[in-house]
């Protein structure tokens, strides 16, 4: 072939192969809603494209960015909840957020969420304009050095207290919420809570049940047993279970105190002064168990 022909051939060919990839939105901007099927079924996802959605503007105290109150437009989390038809059946919902976070919210109990009432905001006011690139939280006592520090995409949660009703009181006086952890919201999945707790609720001894509590309190929203559960810490069972390699004194001082060059580590998990060598006994304990018997599959009857 000649080279002119070869050209043209080639022109000829180009436009039918080159073709752009759809281009995906930016994480945060949009929120996928689903109720959790029982057993093996499909899920079935709801899509709510938060920036078309119309916007409130708010001025509010946030525990990720402390002091001062700020203006955010965006939505409330209660009005993305009824994108979703849930049949009167899910009594929770879990929040998932971009970075493996898994915070849970009671939906049925008015008060905790009138208190919590957690607002999804797109923008925030600065100098008098409105951006969409939320500043990033780094990590206290790590200023500049944090490999994972929180990265916002298009939306963040901003959330003014510190109370949770799964978490301890001695844990919120000691500063923690979940939510401190969370970067951008990416789904919202609808669970019965019951069903939902039965799949890590083994414990038949007083020892196990008190572990489960400790697990429930402070650890579920980072952490998953058999990827039930957060994903921004690793899994308690896989790729080994967890109890294997930590005895109840390592996960003792894990828990309770954080290794030195922990900020120079980029070490994200909090440490807890409010777990006692019992807690962690109890914990370890039921980790033990959670993790050496058959998983319970969720399901609503
Ligand atoms: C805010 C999130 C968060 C919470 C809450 C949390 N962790 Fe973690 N955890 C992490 C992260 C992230 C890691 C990975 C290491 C790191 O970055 O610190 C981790 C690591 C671990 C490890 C692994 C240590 C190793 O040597 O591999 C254990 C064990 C652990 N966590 C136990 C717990 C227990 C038990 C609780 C509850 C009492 C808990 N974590 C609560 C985020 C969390």
């Amino acid at each position: 072939m000649r080279l002119s022909a070869a050209i043209s051939f080639s022109l000829l060919l180009v436009p039918a192969v080159v073709q752009a990839a759809p281009a995906e939105p930016p994480v945060g901007q949009i929120v996928k809603l689903w109720v959790r099927p029982s057993g093996d079924a499909e899920r079935k996802y709801v899509q709510v494209d938060l920036s078309v959605k119309p916007k409130i503007e708010v001025t509010r105290e946030d525990i990720q960015y402390p002091g001062e109150k700020l203006k955010y437009r965006g939505v409330y989390l209660r009005s993305l909840l009824e994108a979703m038809e849930r049949n009167g059946r899910s009594d929770l919902v879990l929040l998932h957020f971009a970075n493996g976070m898994a915070v849970p919210l009671p939906i049925d109990d008015l008060e905790v969420l009138k208190t919590i009432d957690p607002f999804v905001a797109t923008e925030l006011q600065v100098n008098n304009l409105w951006i969409s690139a939320f500043p990033m939280v780094i990590k206290q006592g790590a200023e500049g050095r944090d490999v994972r520090p929180l990265k916002f995409g298009r939306n963040k949660v901003v959330v003014a207290t510190k109370a949770h009703p799964h978490t301890a009181k001695a844990a919120q006086a000691d500063g923690f919420s979940p939510f401190f952890y969370c970067d951008s919201l990416i789904g919202i999945e609808f669970v019965r809570s019951a069903e939902w707790y039965k799949q890590f609720d083994l414990a038949r001894t007083d020892g196990e049940k008190a572990g489960f509590a400790v697990f429930k309190s402070h650890c579920q929203f980072c952490h998953s047993v058999r990827e039930v559960g957060g994903r921004y810490g690793i899994d308690f069972f896989k790729p080994n279970p967890v109890v294997e390699r930590i005895g109840v004194q390592g996960l003792y001082l894990h828990v309770r105190y954080r290794d030195r060059d922990a900020p120079e580590k980029g070490q994200m998990m909090p440490f807890f002064k409010d777990v006692t060598k019992d807690d962690v006994t109890a914990l370890h304990a039921w980790l033990t168990l959670v993790t050496g018997a058959r998983p319970v599959p969720y399901v609503v009857p």
